[in-house]
């Protein structure tokens, strides 16, 4: 039997550390000798103590793995330390030696949380296999407490992490609040903004409105008024019985009068066709002929502008052609204002012809002007809505747009040049109308 590690022998060094310390308590010199002995051929670090006082301190001081404890100790009694070991440190096996089976004070001692218990003169071989199992309970209660000391930590860290994930859908959750406010506020402004467009096409169409209406009703009242002015003159001529100092004779203040009647009826045909205008209802098309409308139109012109134009007419008579009378007289009305002004602008007097040019299945009905001709940089602009390049009141820049429109109604087509020879050149392209009935028919 080798001999027993006394207490005092005792060093501890890193590679002892491995092998589990065993603490061995007991008032008896021959039990410490010989199960100490048996204990370090086991293969366990062996340290020993004699007494309760002894057993409690070497168990403070160096961590034993394993206790081997006498219940009957000089100065205290075993279980008492038993319970105090186990307060200390829960996962060290303690196993009891006891000198007899007293079954009370082993039921005790199990009881008080001893982890087994051997009587004394039974074989050695007992306290082995005791301890044995105390190795392997310390081992898993060990490796338990890493586990939980593992388990904790994960614990720890998916806390964390939860925290953090729960703070960075929380700031996600309030970025997307934001950012649904800001697209709620977004989608208002554009409502919003939708509605004042809206808003502001309705008011530049009545302003439209306004201003075709003004163009319209302004032409032929442009050519009433002088009219009618002389008509007075010859009127009041004619009261004072002076039939001689009157600037003109019955037939043609007849003729005029049937030209301001027609220039009347033009007004009140416009205004009554405001309706369909404003409903935008496509122009009604008859085979009719140019001059049905031409020629009225040509005798307002020469109402009003005979002193400083020059007005005649070319081409082919009985031309007819596919059209809306009244809106083909509006349609040349505009062409021929357009053109008494461009000759105007030039201060001298000068012609305008209106030339008919029928051919296959088109007629050209051609205004041609020795006005001041549109500048090469306005060609493409002319037609389009309010473009003019006269003072403010005096043009508002919808004749040649409502008559684009308007002749493309009738199937035709518009198209404003400069002549060669200077001034400008409106074209009227319509289709053919049906042959016109003879005169006498
Ligand atoms: N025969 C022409 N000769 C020279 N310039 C012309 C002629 N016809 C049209 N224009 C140019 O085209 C512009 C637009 O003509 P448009 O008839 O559409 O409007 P406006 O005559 O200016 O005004 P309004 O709406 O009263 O007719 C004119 O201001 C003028 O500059
Ligand atoms: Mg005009």
């Amino acid at each position: 039997m080798k001999s027993a590690v006394r207490t005092d022998d005792y060093v501890e060094d890193d590679s002892s550390r491995a092998t589990p310390l065993v603490l061995l308590i007991d008032d008896s010199p021959v039990v410490r000798d010989i199960v100490g002995a048996s204990v370090v051929s086991w293969g366990y670090r062996l340290v020993s103590a004699a007494t309760y006082r002894e057993g409690r301190e070497r168990f403070d001081a160096l961590a034993p793995d394993l206790v081997l404890c006498d219940l009957g100790l000089p100065d205290g009694d075993g279980i008492d330390l038993l319970v105090e070991m186990r307060h200390l440190r829960l996962d060290v096996p303690i196993i009891v030696l006891t000198s007899d089976a007293d079954v009370g004070r082993v039921l005790r001692a199990i009881r008080s949380g001893a982890f087994d218990y051997v009587v004394k003169d039974q074989q050695l071989e007992l306290v082995r296999r005791a301890l044995e199992r105390g190795s392997r309970q310390l081992e898993l209660a060990r490796r338990n407490a890493e586990l939980i000391e593992q388990l904790a930590a994960a614990n720890e860290r998916l806390e964390s992490t939860v925290e953090a994930r729960t703070a960075e859908l929380q700031s996600s959750n309030a970025q997307l609040r934001a950012e649904q406010r800001r697209l709620r506020e977004a989608l208002q402004t554009v409502e919003e903004t939708q509605d004042q467009l809206v808003q502001a096409e309705k008011m530049s169409s009545v302003g439209r409105l306004a201003a075709g209406i003004l163009h319209e009703v302004n032409n032929p009242l442009s050519c009433l008024l002088p009219s009618l002015t002389m008509l007075t003159e010859w009127a009041e001529a004619l009261a004072q019985d002076a039939p001689s100092s009157a600037p003109f004779s019955a037939d043609e203040a007849g003729e005029m009068l049937r030209d301001c009647l027609a220039g009347a009826e033009s007004i009140a045909r416009i205004v009554a066709d405001l309706r369909t205008f404003t409903r935008r209802e496509a122009v009604a098309l008859t085979s009719m002929s140019v001059d049905a409308v031409l020629t009225p139109t040509l005798r307002m012109m020469l109402n009003r502008f005979g002193r400083e134009v020059h007005v005649s007419r070319t081409g082919p008579a009985d031309v007819s052609v596919l059209a809306s009378p009244i809106h083909l007289q509006q349609v040349l009305l505009n062409l021929l204002i357009n053109a008494a002004h461009a000759i105007q602008a030039t201060g001298r007097r000068g012609h305008i012809i209106v030339r008919i040019e029928p051919s296959d299945d088109f007629v050209d009905i051609d205004v041609l002007d020795e006005g001041t001709g549109i500048d090469p940089a306005h060609l493409d602009q002319v037609i389009d809505p309010f473009f003019t390049t006269k003072p403010t009141g005096q043009g508002t820049g919808m004749g040649l747009s409502i008559s684009h429109t308007l002749v493309g109604q009738m199937g035709g087509d518009l198209t404003l040049s400069n002549r060669p020879a200077g001034g400008a050149r409106a074209r009227v392209r319509l289709r053919r109308g049906e042959p016109l009935p003879p005169l006498d028919a």
